[in-house]
């Protein structure tokens, strides 16, 4: 395995790869979900290239940049381990050589004042920026996602279909704690306790499918704004200290919301813990 930290080496190395380049850029910290994506990538790809960099530009400044978790030897144990060839670890000058970069992807309104969007003002703009300037570097056939962040993902593709790159973006399913947890680098956050909790998180949504299939059975419309607060009280019963940040059902394709639940729904959950801030989704189709 190779591990790279200058951009003109690893524009040397990419060129120098036949066969289909795989790409899975993340920020360290790796657990099972980053390695369901080297797997997938390793699967369908000749050559994989993970990036390990903790992006300062998607990060609010009341946000954890400093504190997040960094466990460089672990990592790349886990990318040598798992059949990664090529990790880029750059240092931040080398992704963003001036000292206030402006460069940025527009994200549509659509996608990017939702959800996440709307909590975290400027987190996606810095998602599009670092991953539009990593794929300018590695140039990749094939970048490897999770749904764990849906919007994120959502965004992603808007990016790369309007911008033209030539690099086809493959999704993998969330990976999760035996609780249900979602698996995430900041759980490590968490108290046993809070994460025993926590998994409670996907029970409250597997809740609201069971619901929506039984209504789709019955010929029930089923109003969203009704469902949504109501799972919004269920979590803060089950989870008590929790702040529900909210609990959204869109559709699963474009992220629109209507007034009743529709085919191809899937709820959005983003709640905290203490200081801890937790992402999930569930597809509930109807
Ligand atoms: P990071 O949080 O390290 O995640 C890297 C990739 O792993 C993302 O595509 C994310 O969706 C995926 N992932 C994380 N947890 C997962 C889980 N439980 N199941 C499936 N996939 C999971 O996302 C980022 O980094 C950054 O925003 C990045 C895209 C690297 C840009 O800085």
């Amino acid at each position: 395995m190779k591990i790279i930290e200058s951009v003109k080496e690893l524009r040397k190395t990419r060129k120098e790869i036949t066969g289909k380049a795989g790409f899975v850029p993340t920020m360290g910290a790796l657990h099972r979900g980053h390695l369901e994506l080297i797997k997938k990538s390793t699967e369908i790809c000749d050559t994989t290239i993970a990036s390990i960099f903790v992006n300062p530009t998607q990060f609010g400044k009341d946000e954890d940049y400093d504190k997040y978790p960094r466990t460089l030897d672990n990592d790349l144990q886990i990318c040598e381990e798992n059949g990664v060839d090529i990790v880029f670890k750059p240092k931040k000058e080398d992704i963003y050589p001036l000292s206030n970069p402006k460069v940025g992807f527009r994200i549509s309104e659509e996608l990017g004042n939702i959800l996440c969007g709307k909590s975290r003002p400027g987190h996606f703009e810095g998602v599009a920026q670092v991953v539009s300037i990593l794929f300018n570097i590695v140039d990749p056939d094939i970048a490897v996602f999770g749904e764990k962040d849906y919007q994120q993902l959502a965004i992603i593709k808007e990016m790369t279909s309007s911008l033209r790159y030539d690099t086809e973006i493959v999704a993998v399913p969330i990976i999760r704690e035996p609780g249900g947890l979602a698996m995430s680098s900041r759980n490590r956050y968490l108290t046993p306790k809070e994460k025993e909790l926590a998994g409670n998180i996907l029970k409250v949504m597997e809740g609201v499918k069971v619901k929506a299939e039984e209504a789709r059975f019955d010929r029930r419309a089923l109003p969203v704004e009704f469902i949504e607060s109501e799972a919004a009280s269920r979590l803060t019963e089950l989870i008590p200290d929790c702040k529900v940040d909210y609990v959204e059902i869109r559709n699963t394709n474009d992220l629109t919301k209507g007034r009743f639940l529709a085919r191809d729904s899937r709820i959005f959950a983003a709640i905290f813990i203490g200081k801890t801030r937790l992402i999930d989704n569930l597809y509930i189709g109807v």
